[in-house]
């Protein structure tokens, strides 16, 4: 996974992140790039994919989130994963950005 991450700005990278989760979950909207467009060029796997996911769901079990909430979440991020892994051709990378 590091390679991935290593020339990045980090601190970027976390509110990205955040403010993306922020919206899928009800919350501000989000004006960063779709997930189809910022992971175009890294040639994700499932494998990646499903690895983020088991972070986030031990990030979650650490600072006490409820199973019943952790589920869920999992499940909203898990709708991302054609548009994340460049599955989703038949949309271009139009019909995904998130307004
Ligand atoms: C639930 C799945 C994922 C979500 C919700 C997600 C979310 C995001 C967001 C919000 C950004 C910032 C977009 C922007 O800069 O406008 C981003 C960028 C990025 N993501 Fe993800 N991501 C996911 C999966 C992954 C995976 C599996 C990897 C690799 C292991 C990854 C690696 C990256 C990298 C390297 C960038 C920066 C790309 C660049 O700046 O050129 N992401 N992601």
């Amino acid at each position: 996974m590091k390679p991935f991450f290593a020339n990045l700005d980090m601190v970027k990278q976390r509110r990205m992140l955040k403010s993306f989760l922020n919206h899928v979950l009800g919350g501000r909207p989000y004006n960063g790039r779709s997930m189809a467009q910022a992971h175009a060029k890294l040639g994700l796997k499932d494998v990646h994919f499903d690895k983020v996911l088991h972070y986030l769901k031990a990030g979650m079990q650490k600072l006490g989130v409820a199973e019943e909430h952790s589920v869920q979440i999992i499940g909203i991020a898990e709708t991302t994963r054609k548009d994340v892994l460049g599955k989703a051709n038949e949309c271009k990378g139009k019909c995904c950005v998130i307004e």
